[in-house]
């Protein structure tokens, strides 16, 4: 009989090293490790520092060779071009041991980074998986991103090479990547020498306005057309496999470095364990390949399992309607899927009574996951109702790049709690801390904390910045990893999260930086100081709001100055921000030694209650703040 919940977790709390080592054996090792936590540099930790392994062997050559090539891995279906394909196996690994050929032979080795700027096309797989095959680090960027935003990445990945396409297709419009991967090329300082486009029908092939860069630029089918198969590079478990950027208190983003061995641990860990998925099963994950749940499982963790995956590329609502997953369900027979808590709430304005449900037979589902922000409990209600099958959140992040908390389907579906993402996985110690470390009851909530070592697959550093991740992560409580999320654990040991401690938010499910747009803001001729922050949306969790003040002799033409800064947001982070509302405010609330009262300010908005601190320098900024926070007087 299977282990249940609470038996696997206390064994992975008492014996860290032997259930982590047991939980390798399901993988196909070059050289096997013998030890599974690396405790020489604590408080970073590695793991497996003595195993060597391919991640994309792992992922494809291992089910070809175990006589499973003929198995759907990969279909792709396009709901804006109307596309539908389908990869086995055996067809995925040709493609990425041709593209990984093609890489080499343009000088790409292990080690090397490469920049993916893909929209959610197949090549976004096969790109990713090509890297991993010969040891070099990819870094996926999500197409909502502005130069300015890539240009930075490029400065902090040295990448030898990027690999995009000529577009990416919204909605409402076609984007031509080329020319903003030109305009960061040209805003890098780093010379990237190598540029490879996979060409799209109906997009510009040739730069002609942009020439600028000293790159040489390839097509992707002419490459891979010449190219000779690479045969996978075995390299050390703590090798890093990919670096993601991710939004932090400040302006400059992070890069999470995840190592191979325990990433690849991880995924087939949470493949059987949590999502209850393995061979012969599919899995559709309506994200996106540049964020973590889409590194996770849209790419690593379905080919893994052997499993197959689904790359949607479309909308929940609009491409065409908000049926859009159910035809999926139905079409694939898709066993479990995931999605973000937006999603389902666009699907349920667009389609209250879910009647398009009732057109597909959704019947093969077995399970719905959420992830990347609060499921509020009405939405988890409507999920639940609708499609009758388990609706489980599950709480992470980009740092942890699988599940902290969730209904750990495939070891035991235990009882859900609307609001609650219920319980540890095993390997993750957490806890509830108060701003002094101390430990707090069950029903009280303060700092989720996470004891160290992190379970494998979590963040191995910051790339080239240990010490940025000892300060971000790991000094506040010492022994401990700092989630970022405050929240508590009821009676019965259940999580709940309820947002963030810094001023990180999350809109639609992305997470960005108020900082970052701050910093924006402020960099306006008229603007003398400013603040955003999120506040509560009933679509997207949260939105952006910006307050400005404006240097004495300024401009106060509202209109015209709020056209501006969204541009500039819209500009420097790109459309992903969301940047919409902006209001000009005669004074911010501050505490006497001038820092911002945001917290206070946000509570009000979200028509909280609030307190005003006693360190405020000039509490009747706060009157005046009010019509404009709550516009509505709610
Ligand atoms: N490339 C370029 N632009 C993109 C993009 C991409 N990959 N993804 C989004 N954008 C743009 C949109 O076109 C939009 O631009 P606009 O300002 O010109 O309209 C802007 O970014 C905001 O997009 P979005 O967040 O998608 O909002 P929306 O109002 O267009 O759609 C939802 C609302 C709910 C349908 C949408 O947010 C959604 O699908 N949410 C789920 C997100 C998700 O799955 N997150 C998972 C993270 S785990
Ligand atoms: P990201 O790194 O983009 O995955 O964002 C991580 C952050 O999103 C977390 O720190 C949380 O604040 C939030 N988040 C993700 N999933 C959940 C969830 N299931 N419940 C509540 N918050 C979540």
């Amino acid at each position: 009989m299977a282990a249940t919940y609470a038996q696997t977790y206390a064994a992975a709390c008492a014996d860290p090293e032997s259930f982590w080592l047991s939980a390798a054996e399901h993988l196909d090792w070059g050289t096997k490790p013998t030890t599974a936590i690396d405790e020489t540099r604590a408080p970073i930790y590695g793991w497996y520092p003595d195993g060597i392994l391919n991640i994309s062997y792992n992922a494809l050559d291992r089910h070809v060779l175990a006589g499973r090539g003929a198995s759907t891995a990969l279909i792709y279906d396009s709901a804006v071009l109307g596309i539908k394909q389908r990869f086995s196996y055996s067809e995925l690994l040709a493609e990425v041991a041709h593209f990984a050929g093609a890489l080499r032979a343009h000088g790409v080795k292990q080690g090397d980074r490469v920049l993916i700027y893909l929209p959610m096309i197949p090549q976004a797989h096969i790109a990713m998986l090509a890297c991993a095959r010969l040891g070099a680090i990819h870094s996926v960027v999500f197409g909502g991103f502005a130069p300015k935003e890539l240009s930075a990445r490029i400065d902090d990945a040295t990448p030898a090479a990027i690999i995009t396409a000529s577009g990416g297709i919204e909605p409402t419009r076609r984007i031509e990547y080329l020319p903003a991967i030109e305009e960061a090329m040209n805003q890098a300082t780093h010379k990237v020498p190598t540029v490879i486009v996979a060409h799209r029908e109906g997009f510009a092939h040739e730069r002609t306005e942009y020439s600028e860069s000293s790159a040489t630029w390839h097509d992707w089918e002419q490459l891979v057309a010449t190219a000779q198969p690479a045969d996978a590079v075995p390299v050390a478990a703590t090798h890093p496999l990919y670096i993601l950027y991710t939004s932090g208190t400040t302006g400059a983003p992070k890069g999470v470095v995840r190592d191979t061995g325990g990433y690849a641990v991880a995924m087939d860990y949470s493949m059987r364990n949590i999502y209850g998925v393995g061979p012969g099963a599919t899995m559709l994950t309506a994200s996106d390949v540049g964020w973590v749940v889409g590194h996770s499982y849209i790419v690593y963790g379905p080919l893994i399992a052997g499993a197959t995956t689904v790359l949607y590329e479309g909308k929940p609502v609009g491409t065409p309607d908000a049926g859009a997953f159910w035809r999926l369900i139905d079409e694939h027979n898709i066993d479990v899927f995931f999605t973000a808590p937006t999603a389902l709430r666009a699907i349920r304005k667009a389609d209250p009574q879910a009647d398009l449900l009732a057109e597909h037979n959704t019947g093969s589902l077995k399970a719905l996951f959420v992830a990347g922000e609060r499921l509020d409990p009405d939405t988890y209600a409507w999920a639940r109702d609708a499609l009758g099958v388990p609706v489980i959140d599950n709480w992470w992040q980009t740092e942890t790049g699988w599940p902290i908390a969730s209904n750990p389907v495939g070891l035991e579906l235990m009882e859900c709690k609307a609001g609650s993402p219920t319980v540890p996985v095993p390997g993750y110690q957490v806890e509830i801390l108060d701003s002094f470390g101390e430990p707090l009851p069950a029903g009280a909530e303060g700092n989720i904390v996470i004891k160290l070592p992190l379970p494998p697959g979590t963040l191995a550093t910051l790339w080239g910045n240990d010490e940025r991740f000892i300060a971000t992560y790991l000094e506040a409580f010492p022994g401990y990893y700092t989630t970022g999320d405050s929240g508590y654990l009821d009676q019965d040991g259940y999580l709940f999260v309820m947002g963030r401690t810094d001023d990180v938010i999350n809109v639609s499910g992305h997470r960005l930086s108020t900082g970052a747009m701050e910093q924006i803001l402020g960099a306006h001729r008229a603007v003398a100081e400013c603040a955003v922050i999120g506040v509560v949306d009933e679509l997207k969790g949260q939105r952006p709001s910006g307050y400005v003040v404006l240097k004495s002799g300024a401009s106060s033409d509202e209109e015209t100055l709020s056209r501006e800064l969204i541009a500039m947001v819209r500009k420097h982070i790109g459309p992903v921000a969301d940047f919409r509302e902006v209001r000009i405010v005669e004074a911010l609330p501050k505490t006497r030694s001038g820092k911002i009262l945001r917290k206070t300010m946000r509570q009000i908005a979200d028509g909280k209650p609030y307190v005003v601190p006693s360190t405020i320098e000039d509490s009747s900024v706060i009157d005046d703040l009010l019509p404009f926070l709550r516009p509505q007087g709610t």
